[in-house]
């Protein structure tokens, strides 16, 4: 590491030790693009993050780091819904609390989810029966090169299951400055899941909503301020009807989700459950005991400990199930992004 480079140990989740060779906070759209165009200049690696909590540095990144903090949240009245502008750098999590306490609901279920609100769309946030897609008006994108600001409605994004064209199309050279949401003004509880089923549709509250999401995630998922994780490694695996069929002859509780005709979700913490591996370690990393489809970094781990002790849970679920789990993780290497599944091979 040359004397110059800095830290970026406590700006991302993981909290590996791992540098950068620049760092810059902005709080403006033209710094984020100015830093790109420095980039480009100077012949170096240009990464945007918002809180860095779906990121794997796997060494020191030998550019420019920018961390998005656009701030902002306009909220407008419309006849049967409110209208939200929220700049791309504000907190996720309190962006939800502001729209509580202005009485605006709708994103309960998605409480206490770290990172940005500009990150939200990158890879269609979900959890708890409700993703950003369901309230997703549109995401204002601005091209480093050219300046330009353009306004994707939500169906131009292309969203699914952990996706979205902002993983694709939009990639590299363009940033999330903005998101606009519409959240229907006749609230409809989402309580298909866990501790919410137990809730009565006819009388529960969204704070009720709210503090039962945030429970049921403390209960299970670890603080990124205490252990160091970056959510869900992997992604919950799309298999064949047949595949699925075939797991539940074995194991008739398994869990799987039917999505379409001739697809179903597998749960991808399960099948590492079944593995046995839910506290196995491999230096300083390991599967969190609550949650098998985390990765914590406990004790100072290494990037190379995170990814030894992926590939090891990749290659067990393979072995035992012919299925190829994919991070949901986005793997950062010197100078940028690699592909996450070539790593792990
Ligand atoms: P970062 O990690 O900073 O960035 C993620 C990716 O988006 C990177 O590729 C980055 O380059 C790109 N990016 C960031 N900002 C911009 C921008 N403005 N414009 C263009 N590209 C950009 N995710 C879920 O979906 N559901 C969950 O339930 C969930 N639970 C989690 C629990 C924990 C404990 C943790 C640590 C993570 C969890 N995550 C979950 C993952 C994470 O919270 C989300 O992916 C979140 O949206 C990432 O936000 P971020 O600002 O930290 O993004
Ligand atoms: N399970 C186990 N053992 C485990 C973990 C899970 O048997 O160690 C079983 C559970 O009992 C349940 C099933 O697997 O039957 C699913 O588990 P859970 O409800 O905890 O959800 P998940 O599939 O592990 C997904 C998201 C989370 C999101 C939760 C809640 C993905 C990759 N992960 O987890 O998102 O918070 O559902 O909706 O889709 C993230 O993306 O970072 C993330 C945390």
């Amino acid at each position: 590491m040359s004397a110059n480079y800095v830290s970026l140990q406590q700006l991302h989740t993981f909290g590996l030790p791992v540098n950068a060779k620049r760092v810059v906070i902005a709080s403006q759209a033209q710094e984020i693009r100015q830093a790109w165009l420095d980039s480009r200049q100077e012949d170096l690696p240009f990464l945007l993050l918002g809180e860095g909590s779906n990121v794997l540095f796997l060494e020191d990144f030998a550019g420019i780091v920018v961390f998005n903090r656009l701030k902002g949240v306009e909220i407008n009245e419309q006849a049967d819904s409110w209208q939200v502008h929220v700049g791309a750098g504000e907190n996720w999590h309190q962006l939800i609390q502001t729209l509580l306490g202005h009485e605006d609901y709708g994103l309960e279920n998605l409480a206490l989810l770290h990172g940005c609100a500009g990150s939200a769309p990158i890879q269609n946030i979900g959890a708890y029966g409700l993703e950003f897609k369901d309230i997703c008006d549109y995401v204002e994108l601005l091209n480093l090169d050219s300046g330009e600001v353009v306004r994707l409605s939500a169906a131009q994004c292309q969203f699914g299951y952990r996706e979205s064209l902002f993983k694709h199309q939009y990639r590299q050279g363009y940033a999330v400055i903005a998101v606009g949401l519409k959240l229907s003004k006749k609230w409809q509880p989402r309580l298909n899941y866990g501790e919410l089923k137990n809730f009565d549709p006819q009388t529960v509250t969204p704070q009720q909503v709210f503090d039962s999401v945030c429970h049921m995630r403390q209960s299970k998922l670890p603080n990124p301020a205490v252990t160091g994780n970056a959510g869900s490694f992997f992604k919950n695996p799309l298999v064949s009807r047949q595949q699925g069929e075939a797991i539940l002859r074995d194991y008739p509780n398994a869990p799987v989700y039917p999505v379409g005709d001739e697809t179903v979700k597998l749960a991808a913490g399960w099948l590492i459950d079944q593995c046995q591996l839910k506290g196995k370690q491999i230096g300083g990393a390991m599967v969190h005991p609550k949650q098998a489809l985390v990765i914590v970094n406990y004790a100072q781990a290494t990037p190379q400990d995170v990814v030894a002790l992926a590939s090891l849970v990749q290659k067990s679920v393979h072995t035992a199930f012919a299925v190829l789990i994919e991070p949901e993780v986005r793997f950062i290497a010197r100078s940028g992004e690699v592909n996450a599944m070539e790593c792990l091979s």
